[in-house]
C-alpha cells in the first residue's frame, strides 16, 4: 500500500530529525537565548528510529534524509547510518548539516554508506556568516567540505538561504565557490519558520532575483532538464557548462502540488509538511508495544490529514508553533 494522500500525491522521501539541538543558532531556524532542549528520554533512540524507517520503507518510503537541530551533534551518528543503509528498499540515504563538525565525520560517515550530502552554507563572509548563525565558524564549515569531498563524497550539494537586506553580497561569492569546487548549489527563499516569529514577506530574497545576479556576474544560466518533478529545486545549467544552480522558492513558487515529503521529529512525532500544525504520535506507539501494522496505520493517517499546500502567501496563513529546529530541516 504506497502513501497516497487525498491530492493523489505518493510519499516516497522521509526526512528524520535525529536532534534538536545544534552548535549554532540561525536566526532563521532558532532562538537565541532560552532554548529548552528537549532531554534524551524523550529523543527517539537509534533503535526506534530503525524500526519507524522499516515501516515507512514497506509504505514505498525509498529516500530518507537525516536532519535536526544538526545531525552531527547527535553521538555516533554514523552507526545509525548503518542501520537505516540496511533497511530493504531504502534506496537512497542523505544527510543535511551545517559542516562544522564535518571535518571530523565525513570519512567514517562515509565508510558508513551514506550515500549523499547536503551542507548549509549561506555566506562566505565571515561577518555576514556570524549574523546569521550568531557563532563564530565559517572556517570550520569550510575544513568541513573539503575533508568531504577528500572522503570520496560524490554528490555534495550547498544549500543558502537568501535573506533580503542581508545576503545579496553573498550570492556571486558562493556561485562562483561552488562553480570552483564543482559542487551543486541551491538557494532557499527565506520561510515563516523562525522561532522569535520575526519572519517578514519583505526579507525574502526570490530566487527569480538571485538567478539575474548570477547571470549578471557570473554566467548565463540555461534551465536544466526536470528529472525528477517532486523536487522542490527549479534547476538551471550554466551555458558555458561550468556546473549547476538550484532554486528553491517555497513562497514566491509553491510546489505543495509535487510534493512527496513525510517528516519525524526528533520527538518520533509524525508530520505531513513544514508547516503542519497537527502532528501524530508514533513515540507513543513504538513505546506502549504498538505492533508494525499500528504504526503503518498512524502513518496512513497522517498522510490522509495533508493539506493540499501550506498558503504561506494567503491571508488566513498561520506560522507553525513550531520552529524549523524542532521540526526537521
Ligand atoms: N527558511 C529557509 N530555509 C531554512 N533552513 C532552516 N530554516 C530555514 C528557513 N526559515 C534551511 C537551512 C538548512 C536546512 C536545514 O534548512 O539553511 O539548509
Ligand atoms: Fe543549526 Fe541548521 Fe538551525 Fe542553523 S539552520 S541553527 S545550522 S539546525
Amino acid at each position: 500500500m504506497p502513501l497516497v494522500d487525498r491530492y493523489q500525491r505518493i510519499h516516497t522521501n522521509l526526512r528524520i530529525s535525529v536532534t534538536d539541538r545544534c552548535n549554532i543558532r540561525c536566526f532563521y531556524c532558532m532562538p537565541d537565548e532560552a532554548i529548552r532542549f528537549l532531554p534524551q528520554r524523550q529523543i527517539l533512540t537509534f533503535e526506534e528510529i530503525t524500526r519507524l524507517a522499516t515501516v515507512f520503507a514497506r509504505l514505498g518510503i525509498d529516500q530518507i534524509r537525516l536532519t535536526g537541530g544538526e545531525p552531527l551533534v547527535r553521538v555516533e551518528l554514523p552507526s545509525l547510518v548503518r542501520l537505516l543503509v540496511n533497511i530493504p528498499g531504502v534506496r537512497d540515504l542523505a544527510l543535511t548539516t551545517n559542516g562544522i563538525l564535518l571535518a571530523e565525520h565525513a570519512a567514517e560517515l562515509h565508510s558508513a554508506g551514506l550515500h549523499r550530502l547536503n551542507i548549509s552554507l549561506d555566506a562566505l563572509d565571515p561577518a555576514v556568516f556570524e549574523q546569521i548563525a550568531r557563532r563564530r565558524g565559517l572556517d570550520q564549515v569550510l575544513a568541513g567540505i573539503e575533508a568531504a569531498i577528500s572522503a570520496g563524497f560524490k554528490k555534495i550539494r550547498l544549500n543558502a538561504v537568501s535573506i533580503r537586506g542581508l545576503t545579496e553580497s553573498e550570492v556571486v561569492p558562493l556561485a562562483r565557490y561552488a562553480r570552483a569546487r564543482g559542487l551543486e548549489l541551491r538557494f532557499i527563499e527565506y520561510m515563516p519558520l523562525d522561532a522569535e516569529g520575526n519572519w517578514d514577506r519583505g526579507q525574502v530574497l526570490c530566487g527569480a532575483d538571485v538567478r539575474a545576479m548570477i547571470e549578471c556576474a557570473v554566467a548565463p544560466l540555461w534551465p536544466a532538464e526536470r528529472s525528477d518533478p517532486s523536487q522542490p529545486a527549479v534547476d538551471y545549467v550554466y551555458a558555458d557548462g561550468g556546473g549547476r544552480v538550484g532554486f528553491i522558492n517555497p513562497v514566491t513558487q509553491a510546489f505543495c502540488q509535487d510534493c512527496n515529503r513525510l517528516r519525524v521529529t526528533a520527538e518520533g512525532q509524525l508530520r505531513n509538511c513544514l508547516f503542519s500544525t497537527t502532528e501524530w504520535d508514533a513515540k507513543a506507539l513504538l513505546r506502549g508495544g504498538a505492533s508494525d501494522d499500528e504504526l503503518a496505520e498512524l502513518i496512513q493517517e497522517c498522510v490522509l490529514h495533508k493539506k493540499p499546500g501550506h498558503g504561506i502567501d494567503t491571508p488566513d496563513f498561520v506560522q507553525p508553533a513550531r520552529a524549523m529546529y524542532q521540526i526537521g530541516g
